[in-house]
C-alpha cells in the first residue's frame, strides 16, 4: 500500500535514508524529504544545510514558483510578482479554487463590508466562550437546512475541521480506515487522535474490504467526494456498501464537491443519493464559496459532542465576522443561482475536450480539478517557468503534496472563465507540452 504523502508512514520511511545532516551539492537532486532529520543534538542544525539547498539550488531551479504574491483578486486574469526578478506579470489564472467566482461576487463583498462596519475585525473569542455571534448561528442554521441535516458546526478553516472532528471522535484502540489519497488534514486528525490507522488503495472497494478485515471495535471509513490532487470522484456506492456491511461508520470530506455536485449542489453524496447512508459530512468555505472556514454536517448529537471535544474549535478564535457574513452571502447566491454550476460544468467539458484532442494525460480526473500529469519532479519546475513566461499561471504540484514521481500541474476550472480564456490557456499549455515532448 502506498501511504499518502505527508502521512506518518511516509515520513517514518525517510528515517532510514536521512539520519545524518545532508551536505548539499550546488545543483542537487534533493527535495524536502532530505531535511526531516539531522544527526545533531541542536534543534536548529538543520537550518544551515536547508538554507544552502534553498538558496543554492532549489529556489533558483524553480521552487520560487511557490508562494508568489498575487496583487489582484483570484479571478481568471491576475497580477503576480515573479519572485526571482521581482517583475510584475499579468497572467491567465487556472490555479485558484474560486470555482464559482464567489470570492468577489458583489453581494458577498457588500455583506462582508457591512459585517466589518457592524462587528469590527475579529470575533475576539473562542466559539464556546465569547466568540459566537448571531451571524455564526445563522450560517450554521442555513447550512443545516441546505445540507438537509439536523445540525452544522462551523470551524475556522477546513484543515481545523478535520483535525478537530477526528481527534474528538476517535480514541486509542479505535480504527480509521482511509483512502490512501485523503487530504493531509484527515491524516493529521487521525494521528492526533492516536487511533489505529489503515489506508486502503485509492478508490478500491476490494481493498477497503481487505483492510476492514481483522479490525474490531469502533471503525470509521474516511472518503472524499472529489479527490483534491487527482480530480476523480469517489466510487461511493461500492465503498459505502462495503463499509456498511462491515458495520463501520462513514465520513466524507466534500471540500471540492459541495456546492458543485448533485442536482441541488449538496455534493457527490447527493449525486449518488447516499446522503443518509453517510454518517458525517465535511465541507469547506475556501473552495466554491470563495471564503474561508469549514463545517461538519450531521446529527444534533454529533454537534453536541463536538462542542465539547473538538479542540481545534474550542481553543481557537471563532471565524471572523466579515468572513462569516461573506460566506453566508455566498451560500445564498450558490443556492439561488444553479446556473453558476451549469456554467462551471460547461467550461469543464470544453477545456477537457481541448486537452483530450491534444492527447494530454489527465489521469482519472472527471471534475473541475484536472491534473496535467508530468511525472517528473525536476522537469515540472522548468515547464512551470516556461508556462508562466508565456502568460499562464498553473501551479506545479510536487512532493510532498503528491507522492514522488506523481508530479502534475493542477488545473482548476471556474465558472468565471470565458471560452476565449480557456482556448488561450489550452493553446499555451499544449504548445509548451509539445515543445517539451510531454505530448
Ligand atoms: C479534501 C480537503 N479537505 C480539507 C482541506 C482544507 O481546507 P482549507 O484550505 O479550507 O483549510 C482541503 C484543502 O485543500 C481539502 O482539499
Amino acid at each position: 500500500m502506498t501511504p499518502h504523502p505527508g502521512s506518518a508512514k511516509q515520513q517514518s520511511d525517510e528515517v532510514a535514508t536521512t539520519t545524518s545532516t545532508p551536505q548539499v551539492a550546488a545543483d542537487s537532486d534533493y527535495d524536502y524529504s532530505n531535511f526531516y532529520y539531522s544527526s545533531s543534538d541542536d534543534l536548529f542544525a538543520i537550518f544551515k544545510p536547508y538554507d544552502e539547498w534553498w538558496y543554492g539550488s532549489a529556489r533558483n531551479n524553480g521552487y520560487y514558483l511557490f508562494s508568489q504574491p498575487m496583487s489582484t483578486r483570484p479571478g481568471p486574469q491576475i497580477d503576480l510578482e515573479e519572485q526571482l526578478s521581482h517583475t510584475k506579470l499579468e497572467l491567465l489564472n487556472l490555479a485558484s479554487y474560486n470555482y464559482l467566482g464567489l470570492s468577489y461576487h458583489p453581494e458577498v463583498i457588500a455583506a462582508a463590508k457591512d459585517a466589518l462596519d457592524h462587528y469590527g475585525l475579529g470575533a475576539a473569542g473562542s466559539p464556546i466562550l465569547s466568540g459566537t455571534m448571531d451571524l455564526h448561528l445563522t450560517l450554521e442554521k442555513e447550512l443545516a437546512e441546505f445540507k438537509k441535516k439536523e445540525a452544522v458546526m462551523v470551524f475556522p478553516t477546513g484543515y481545523s475541521t478535520n483535525v478537530g472532528l477526528l481527534s474528538a471522535l476517535l480514541r486509542a484502540g479505535d480504527w480509521a480506515i482511509m483512502d490512501q489519497n485523503v487530504h493531509a488534514s484527515i491524516v493529521d486528525g487521525v494521528i492526533m487522535s492516536k487511533a489505529n490507522a489503515r489506508f486502503f488503495r485509492h478508490n478500491r472497494p476490494d481493498d477497503l474490504e481487505k483492510k476492514l478485515r481483522g479490525t474490531t471495535g469502533k471503525r470509521l471509513v474516511i472518503l472524499e467526494g472529489v479527490y483534491s490532487m487527482d480530480g476523480d470522484t469517489a466510487r461511493l456506492p461500492e465503498l459505502v456498501e462495503v463499509a456498511k456491511r462491515a458495520g463501520a461508520r462513514v465520513m466524507i470530506d466534500e471540500a471540492h464537491s459541495t456546492f458543485m455536485y448533485g442536482a441541488e449542489g449538496r455534493g457527490v453524496a447527493e449525486h449518488f443519493d447516499l446522503e443518509d447512508e453517510i454518517d458525517i459530512h465535511v465541507g469547506t468555505f475556501s473552495k466554491a464559496l470563495g471564503g474561508q472556514g469549514g463545517f461538519v454536517a450531521g446529527s444534533q448529537s454529533l454537534y453536541n459532542y463536538l462542542m465539547g471535544f473538538a479542540r481545534s474549535r474550542v481553543f481557537s478564535c471563532a471565524l471572523a465576522p466579515a468572513v462569516t457574513a461573506g460566506v453566508l452571502a455566498a451560500l445564498r447566491v450558490a443556492k439561488r443561482e444553479p446556473e453558476l454550476r451549469t456554467k462551471l460544468w460547461k467550461n469543464v467539458a470544453h477545456f477537457r475536450g481541448l486537452l483530450n484532442s491534444a492527447g494530454v494525460d489527465v489521469a482519472e480526473s472527471t471534475s473541475q480539478i484536472i491534473p496535467i500529469m508530468i511525472r517528473d519532479d525536476r522537469r515540472i519546475l522548468g515547464i512551470a517557468q516556461k508556462l508562466q513566461r508565456a502568460g499562464l499561471y498553473l501551479q506545479p504540484i510536487i512532493y510532498p503534496a503528491v507522492a514522488k514521481h506523481r508530479s502534475r500541474f493542477r488545473v482548476s476550472i471556474s465558472s468565471t472563465h470565458t471560452t476565449e480564456q480557456l482556448n488561450r490557456a489550452a493553446t499555451i499549455l499544449t504548445d509548451i507540452l509539445r515543445e517539451e515532448k510531454v505530448i
